[in-house]
């Protein structure tokens, strides 16, 4: 949710922090702007829009300096205008934030009165409003920094560079991540490392209350009192060649393929190759003492947790609670003290999930988290984390993250289940095998790209959709439902096939494609039966489902697309993927703009 960046350096910085801005558009792209110092005053320019206006601006009104900080926006407070856009300045100070001031009303009224002239709609110039008083009144730029960074409610991350101040940046953070790049006589901030990837791998993470004085050479970390303060320096493995297209349209497409290795990644991370077991998992408590699990996410997370919840239950026969995480702090729950609580998270970062995880903290809870960003701030706060290992996810919407998430939820059921004694060594070699059947199972999805194309041709026409899924097939309905909504913009709901007579089943008509996630199995004839019902009513049915499904619903079904047959307990993996390969096809004909679409960002890092 917006991206920032600040780059020192001997040479101009205006499309380091450019280039570095693409790598972060991900975060929010509904405005950008870049400012740099230019001898002793600040020049910015900004637009309304995506990065490719600012890369035309730039080209009309080139900006020179070598200290200078960046700002791609997801708006939160103001709509996205240009007047509206970061960096946000007055001629003494220019910001760039990430986050949301939530006392911003109050800030404003009070520097009103004390003759600060707003500008903007939005609550991040409070910010730079504080910043100029303090220094109107005789601060330097770090007292400045500090007393302002005291007076903040809420989440930012912030870049600052001061007019006369040229070889200097001030960034802190407090809810909202913040890296600083160690590069060779320069010097970075970005809002996660693989902004920076291409610069530099040294990278060293802020903590929550730190502020940093960086210069072309060094960087000195304050806390929030202005005691000074150490921070590791990391080398990241990201490489600047692991966020290329690698000749696919867009990041959704070669993400979408990137299903079958990442599973297998992960699966490798969590399986003993030999013993064809789960390998110890050296937890700071002991399986066997959980007798309750929670689990909080958000959006495609919160649906892998969902069938996270299937097959804890099913195998392990420990009870789940699972709460979408905006949600479950104000639920208060009550939860026994030493529960299992396990977020899930691909940025680890979604503000929400955050909360979710300090929700579990005060109610005593072991936490775990599952998170593709092994440095980022859930997987820094829990108490241990299941890296997924699918590399970046660069696409707003997210898809093998997802099957990576479900690859170590599976895990994880098997390891309490083993822990449990719910299950002997033979059916957990067992399980393991199916699981170490998927890669090469996914792989056979996408020759039936013609089919998923055939199918989209008659969803992207429609105005509605309903998709149908049963058992731990309805969280993937929901997933189904929730990539056509955010990709291609069509309205979609999803049931659990059997709540369709309680009042959707009225929604059916000509037009209103079925989409229904079908494998013949446990609850195949009660689905079965729930599609007759909508075929009866006119409904059209769209299946994903095997062979023997096929065979069974060939005279309902408009279109059955036939996927390998795999057992019951990986199923849901391997549905995923005809499942979010639909939405982008169906987007592809509706021409939207897949990898960025509206209103969306990927790491929602405000609540
Ligand atoms: C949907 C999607 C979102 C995310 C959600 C959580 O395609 O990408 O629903 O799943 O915003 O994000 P993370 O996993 O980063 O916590």
């Amino acid at each position: 949710m917006c991206g920032i960046v600040a780059a020192i350096s001997q040479t101009p910085v205006t499309q380091i922090i450019f280039e570095a801005l693409r790598r972060l558009e991900y975060r929010g792209y509904d405005s950008a702007g870049i400012a740099t110092l230019v001898t002793d005053r600040i020049e910015r320019r900004r637009v309304a829009g995506k990065l490719d206006n600012l890369e035309k601006l730039l080209k009309e009104k080139p900006l020179p300096g070598h200290t200078g900080i960046g700002h791609t926006r997801w708006a939160t407070h103001g709509a996205p205008t240009e007047i509206n856009a970061h960096p946000h300045m007055t001629d003494k100070v220019c910001i760039v934030h990430n986050g949301i001031i939530e006392n911003y009303e109050e800030l404003r009224t009070e520097l009103t009165e004390a003759g600060q002239i707003f500008r903007t709609d939005t609550d991040s110039e409070a910010v730079v409003q504080l910043l100029d008083y303090y220094l109107t009144q005789g601060k330097t730029p770090l007292q400045a920094a500090i007393a302002t960074l005291q007076r903040l409610r809420g989440a930012y991350a912030l870049a600052m560079i001061f007019a006369g101040y040229d070889n200097m940046v001030i960034g802190a953070r407090h809810g909202a991540p913040l890296v600083i790049g160690y590069g060779e006589k320069e010097m970075f901030l970005g809002s996660d490392s693989l902004a920076l990837a291409p610069l530099t791998q040294k990278i060293s993470y802020l903590e929550d209350g730190d502020c940093v004085v960086m210069t072309q050479h060094d960087a000195t970390i304050y806390t929030m009192d202005g005691n000074p303060v150490e921070r590791e320096i990391k080398t990241t493995a990201l490489a600047a060649g692991s966020i290329g297209k690698d000749g696919y349209r867009h990041y959704m497409e070669k993400e979408l393929h990137e299903h079958p290795v990442v599973v297998g990644q992960t699966l490798q991370r969590f399986i003993d190759p030999t013993t064809h077991r789960i390998v110890p998992l050296n937890l700071p408590f002991d399986l066997s003492s959980i007798h309750r699990v929670s689990i909080s996410a958000c959006g495609s997370a919160f649906y892998a947790g969902l069938i996270g919840r299937y097959w804890i239950e099913n195998y392990a026969r420990i009870p789940v609670d699972i709460d979408v995480a905006s949600e479950l702090r104000y639920r208060n729950p009550p939860m026994e003290k030493g529960g299992l609580g396990i977020l899930v998270s691909q940025s680890g970062e979604t503000a929400d999930t955050l909360a979710a995880l300090k929700t579990f903290r005060e109610n005593e809870q072991h936490i775990v988290s599952i998170v593709n960003v092994d440095q980022s701030s859930i997987a820094r706060q829990s108490d241990y984390v299941f890296g997924t290992v699918a590399g970046p996810e660069i696409s707003v919407a997210s898809t093998k993250a997802f099957s990576a998430q479900l690859s170590v939820l599976a895990c994880l059921a098997i390891a309490l289940a083993r822990a449990h004694n719910k299950i002997d060594p033979l059916q957990e070699e067992e399980m393991v095998n199916h699981l170490l059947e998927l890669p090469s199972k996914i792989s056979q999805i996408f020759v039936k790209k013609k089919e998923i194309q055939q199918m989209a041709e008659f969803v992207a026409d429609a105005k509605t959709v309903l998709y149908l899924g049963r058992g731990s097939f309805f969280p993937l309905a929901l997933e189904g439902a929730l990539k056509l909504k955010e990709i291609s913009y069509i309205h979609a709901e999803a049931y659990a096939a059997g709540e369709m007579k309680h009042g959707p089943i009225a929604l059916i008509d000509q037009t209103v494609p079925v989409i229904a996630i079908a494998p013949s199995g446990p609850q195949f004839d009660k689905i079965a039966s729930n599609l007759q019902e909508a075929k009866a009513r006119g409904g059209r049915l769209l299946v994903f489902t095997d062979q023997a499904g096929a065979e069974r619903l060939q005279t309902v079904a408009e279109q059955c697309i036939i996927l390998p047959e795999v057992d019951a307990f990986v199923a849901p993996i391997i549905y995923t993927v005809p499942i979010q390969y639909l939405a982008y096809e169906v987007a592809i004909k509706k021409g939207t703009d897949v990898d960025q679409p509206r209103n969306l960002a990927k790491s929602v890092t405000v609540e």
